[in-house]
């Protein structure tokens, strides 16, 4: 009796500071590595998403880096992160990711940045995503828009330049140089959503997309690109351009199927996987058919829900407490993409480079379908 009452004594005694001095030593292996809060509970503003991209890149400067591509219209920064495991700086496959080249979609860029802690804070559970790849991801491909989408009309869609009839504002996912303009009148009409600008490239943040793609293709790495929008709830693949199915069709169509799957079971949210042409019918101009056509051989178009957890269809600007599950359910679905991705081009397996594939840097705007292919249909599918 009184050896057991003193052993509990002196186990209290004992274990007590033991798990005092433990927490203490987890405490400061955590401050050594305190990576700024990402709240997922509020939409972030420009500089917002640039403060935090600086604060994460001070504490994990062995894994992120920070590169400033291009100045928008009203001067804002195209900043992009490069994301490795920090070990080997060996020649690796690259996916590239953009968020909100439309600036309505308030969701993507939060998903873009949540994306990056996954793979730069949460590094060790998710290994496998960065062991023979690295990521370049520009988390807001449309600042200025987006800013006025925040201040101004949350529906703008739309680059600032200043059009005319006093009109502002192209439409990005237009403005690429393959099939430049094709599809709709309205891709020609300066004062409409649709505006696919002056000419392919117009504008600096479609350029400054095309370069990095560009650059990674030229170096043979370029390998899955993916386009973060909402709300359609589907994941689209090339073409959108073109009624023909792309010669890897069954690729993507698998790949978008698992992430469709994964993120059914875990919330029961419908993704339709589609070529894009499908869905709306023609659209040139885009930016996954633009990666596809210059050489990247998995490209795809990711259109998230808009719809909270009540069952309330919000589209592009979900109250802020459904934030958080469109993010993390999001997150599955990327990284159920990027894992099918990564399991069927094994290091072993050749990335597909077209031959030809800077035919398309500069195409001219050509004039097939803007009389003749008149769609009926409501025409911003391309959310
Ligand atoms: C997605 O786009 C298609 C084609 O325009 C449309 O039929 C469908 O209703 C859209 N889905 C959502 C959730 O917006």
């Amino acid at each position: 009796m009184w050896k057991a009452l003193h052993a509990i004594i002196w186990l209290a005694a004992i274990a007590g500071p033991l798990a005092e001095v433990e927490a203490r030593v987890s405490r400061r292996q955590v401050r050594h590595r305190s990576p700024p809060h990402l709240g997922l509970d509020k939409y972030m503003s420009y500089e917002d998403i640039m403060q935090y991209l600086e604060q994460l890149s001070r504490v994990y400067s062995d894994r992120l880096e920070l590169h400033d591509v291009g100045r928008t219209f009203e001067k804002r920064e195209l900043r992009i992160a490069k994301i490795s495991n920090g070990i080997e700086p060996s020649r690796k496959k690259v996916i590239f990711m953009d968020a909100a080249l439309h600036a309505r979609e308030w969701t993507t860029p939060i998903t873009a940045l949540y994306v990056i802690h996954q793979l730069v804070v949460e590094s060790r559970e998710n290994a496998y995503l960065l062991a023979n790849t690295d990521w370049i991801i520009l988390p807001l491909a449309n600042p200025d828009g987006y800013e006025y989408s925040r201040n101004t009309n949350y529906w703008w869609r739309n680059t600032r330049t200043p059009n005319t009839n006093n009109c502002y504002g192209t439409n990005l996912n237009r403005n690429f140089g393959l099939g430049w303009g094709e599809g709709l009148p309205i891709f020609r009409d300066p004062c409409n959503e649709n505006y696919a600008g002056t000419g392919p490239f117009s504008e600096v943040e479609a350029r400054v997309v095309r370069d990095i793609m560009h650059k990674l293709v030229d170096e043979k790495v370029g390998f899955m690109y993916l386009s973060l929008h909402t709300a359609n709830r589907s994941i689209f693949y090339p073409w959108v351009n073109e009624p023909s199915p792309i010669h890897n069709n069954h690729e993507h169509e698998e790949i978008a199927q698992y992430a469709a799957q994964k993120i059914l079971w875990s919330t029961g949210t419908i993704i339709k996987p589609s070529q894009g042409y499908k869905y709306g019918g023609r659209i040139g101009g885009t930016s996954v058919d633009y990666a596809f056509y210059m050489g990247f051989p998995l490209s795809f178009v990711f259109e998230m829900s808009g719809m909270g957890k009540n069952g309330v269809e919000y589209r592009f600007y979900p109250p802020e407490q459904y934030i958080r599950p469109l993010v993390q359910e999001s997150w599955i679905g990327i990284e159920a993409m990027v894992k099918k991705a990564i399991e069927k081009y094994p290091s072993s397996r050749p990335l597909h480079i077209p031959v030809n594939h800077k035919d398309a840097v500069n195409a001219a705007p050509s004039n097939r379908g803007f009389f003749g292919n008149i769609y009926e249909k409501f025409t911003s599918i391309f959310d």
